[in-house]
């Protein structure tokens, strides 16, 4: 697995933690960031869209504003670049890890898988806003699209994106599931229909390999 920055002998690395709307992935965000704090590991944990000032602005118009789909794309991309800047980069270079809730794959599956925008434009935006930027490591919590839909609709105010139709979430599926066919090297899949403790285990063995200590350490 390729680490993102090795300068002065730290390693650091970003991991973006992805999934579809009621996949789990929120249930399990703290506990990676607790896990390797207690490794010494200087932990950011942020989230797009947000992550700052701008950005969570930005995500309160997205999550609950209709707009055209081309504008949602591009103000997913310009809440990245301001998170990528004042976030991301920062805290690499101090030496930290970056855990994110979401990044790039979120607006492929969503913005392309979801509503049809073709992949090669937003492949324009990403080169543009990351400049060879990518994650380290993204985990995708995948469940079955009725199993996640269930728990959303539960949700007592659900947002524009909870509020989607069944395909919509099968779509954003298969394109996460193709993504991570793609990049094999980057992407891991965790179901989420195990049990707790095999859902750790699983991600322990990802964030020791990607400590770089054997895992029966
Ligand atoms: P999320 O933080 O997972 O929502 P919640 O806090 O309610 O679990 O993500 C917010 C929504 O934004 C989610 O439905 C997916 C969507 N999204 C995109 O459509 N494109 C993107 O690029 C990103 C980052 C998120």
């Amino acid at each position: 697995m390729p680490l993102h920055v090795i300068k002065n002998s730290t390693i650091m690395a970003f991991i973006t933690l992805e999934g579809i709307d009621g996949a789990g992935k929120t249930t399990h965000l703290q506990w990676i960031a607790d896990y390797l704090q207690a490794r010494g590991v200087q932990v950011v944990v942020t989230r797009e869209p947000g992550g700052t000032p701008l950005g969570e602005a930005l995500r309160d118009l997205l999550l609950h504003q209709s707009m055209d789909i081309d504008t949602e794309a591009l103000l997913m991309f310009a809440a990245r670049r301001e998170h990528i800047t004042q976030v991301i980069q920062p805290a690499l270079q101090r030496g930290a890890w970056v855990l994110s809730d979401r990044f790039t794959d979120a607006s492929f599956a969503y913005q392309c898988g979801g509503r049809g925008i073709a992949e090669a434009r937003l492949s324009i935006l990403e080169n543009w806003v990351q400049q060879g930027l990518q994650p380290d490591l993204t985990v995708l919590f995948d469940v079955d699209v009725d199993v996640a839909h269930e728990r959303v609709r539960g949700h007592s105010n659900p947002d524009r994106f909870e509020q989607e139709q069944l395909t919509f979430f099968d779509r954003v599926r298969s394109m996460y599931l193709h993504r991570a066919a793609q990049y094999p090297a980057r992407f891991r899949i965790v179901r989420t229909d195990q049990s707790i403790v095999e859902i750790r285990v699983a991600l322990s063995t990802m964030l020791t390999t990607l400590l770089g200590v054997s895992a029966d350490a």
